[in-house]
């Protein structure tokens, strides 16, 4: 009954999504647990580039059931938008199950991040205005509408006259605009109601049934772990729990189920959005790993931010999340480079950390701290075989696994399914 989960090591991006779509074919599901479509995946499958936010990149293998589970906030049209694009594609999305628990995001929470963000100014989060940290909110404050409220018009109604109550005043008062009706609100979310309900299931139910007559399940989580609201670097972070600890609340799945714990790591470090960036580049180095890198957002177009691989980082999420095993994505990018930095430690005021400092005023003022390793020419895109790779990659990567404390199983050389080099499985052999 094995359950994976597949977690983000850094601040997003690291190509979960490649990933996963990676796993599909030895998996029987695929959960999405957090998030919504603020996450941005981008599969290339022969050619062919299919970007995924709200939808389980589990979707494009066939065979896979793909799960919404209850953690995750859903915005109905861009569901069905997602769905359509794909159908449009030739992907059969028969298959997907949506927790009735999971929680909607009305288009009024859309207006409230973005608004929010334009009063913090100077303080601002960068989200991506997709509404999620408005309606997480509202589920922790217990004025959120879920899946179910749907097949309960008069529940629906009473909900969304409740939720009303706050945000009208606030929309109106603090933020000067206009208010919403009830009726426009159930309206638009009534809309979707007869679409939605033959995918709408117990999935907490059927997740633990398969597991129970030996299904392989990964759960696969969405932005990352310096991005989660309790351990990443808040309040510049998302506003769910992207660590593997996730996985079990965002499903309904207990964590004896979980025999794996994956981490996606890049040999290099990116950010989108603000918050400290310990080995960010403002330099030409910065510029050629973002162009060679191609990074940009695929969810907002934002440019990404661009630094070395930071060492005391990989090493936090390998002890938040229990990593079992790492998959090092994008280490072509590095070729071509005389020598690579790594940052193996921060120095906050003269105190060397070899840990990432628990105050999250020392990690703003903290310095890296270098190690220079010998860089590579060779074009590593072809490599298959770890022994393909020249010496000097082969050492880079046994570098970043020894100080990132666990092994590293996946090396990416490339955006496409077969550009990578499996050293370990990932999934247990099924007995
Ligand atoms: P996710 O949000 O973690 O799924 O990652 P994104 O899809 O947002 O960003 C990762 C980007 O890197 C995508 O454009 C992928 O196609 C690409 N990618 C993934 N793995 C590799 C790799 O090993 N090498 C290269 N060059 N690109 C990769
Ligand atoms: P994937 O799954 C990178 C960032 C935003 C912002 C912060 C909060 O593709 O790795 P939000 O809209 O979630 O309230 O924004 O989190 N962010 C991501 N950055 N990859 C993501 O997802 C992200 N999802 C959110 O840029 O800084
Ligand atoms: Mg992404």
């Amino acid at each position: 009954m094995p359950g994976i989960v597949l977690v983000g090591a850094q601040w997003g991006d690291e190509g979960k999504g490649k990933a996963t779509d990676l796993l599909g074919p030895q998996v029987d599901y695929v959960v999405k647990f957090n998030g919504g479509n603020n996450a941005g995946h981008t599969v290339v499958i022969g050619g062919q580039t299919y970007a995924l936010h709200l939808l389980p990149s589990g979707i494009l293998t066939p065979g896979v059931t793909p799960v919404i589970g209850n953690g995750v906030v859903v915005d109905l049209e861009v569901l069905f938008q997602e769905i359509a694009a794909l159908q449009t594609r030739g992907i059969d999305t028969s298959r997907l199950l949506i927790s009735s628990n999971a929680h909607l995001i009305p288009s009024y929470n859309r207006t409230i991040d973005k608004v929010t963000e334009r009063f913090l100014g100077k303080r601002q989060i960068g989200t991506t205005g997709r509404g999620i940290g408005p309606t997480y909110a509202d589920k922790m404050t217990r004025v959120g509408i879920r899946v179910q409220d749907l097949f309960d018009p008069p529940i629906l109604r009473q909900k969304v006259e409740g939720a009303l109550m706050q945000k009208n005043h606030l929309l109106v008062k603090v933020y000067n605009r206009r208010a919403v009706s009830v009726d426009e609100v159930v309206d638009e979310l009534e809309a979707y109601a007869e679409r939605l309900r033959p995918m709408v299931a117990d999935t907490a139910l059927v997740l633990n049934t398969a597991l129970d007559k030996g299904a392989t399940v990964l759960f696969e989580g969405g932005q990352a772990t310096m991005l989660d609201v309790d351990h990443g670097t808040y309040p510049f972070v998302t506003s769910s729990n992207a660590t593997a600890g996730g996985a079990c609340t965002g499903s309904g799945v207990g964590p004896g189920r979980i025999e794996r714990v994956v981490a996606v790591v890049k040999a290099y470090s990116t950010r989108v959005g603000a918050g400290p960036f310990v080995t960010e580049l403002d330099d030409a180095d910065g510029e050629r790993l973002r162009e060679i890198g191609q990074e940009y957002g695929v969810t907002t177009g934002r440019p990404r931010r661009c630094g070395w691989f930071d060492a005391p980082v990989a090493r936090y999420t390998a002890r938040i999340n229990g990593v079992t095993d790492f998959v090092l994505t994008k280490l072509d990018v590095l070729t071509g480079w005389d020598k690579v930095p790594v940052c193996v430690a921060y120095d906050v005021g003269g105190s060397i950390r070899r840990d990432l400092p628990a105050s999250q005023t020392d990690i703003h003022h903290a310095r890296p701290v270098y190690e220079y390793l010998p860089g590579w020419d060779q074009d590593i895109s072809s490599a298959r075989a770890f022994s393909d790779l020249p010496p000097n990659a082969q050492s880079y990567v046994k570098s970043v696994e020894e100080l990132a404390g666990a092994r590293i199983s996946v090396i990416g050389v490339g955006p496409g399914r077969d550009a990578i080099i499996q050293r370990h499985p990932l999934i247990p052999a099924r007995s």
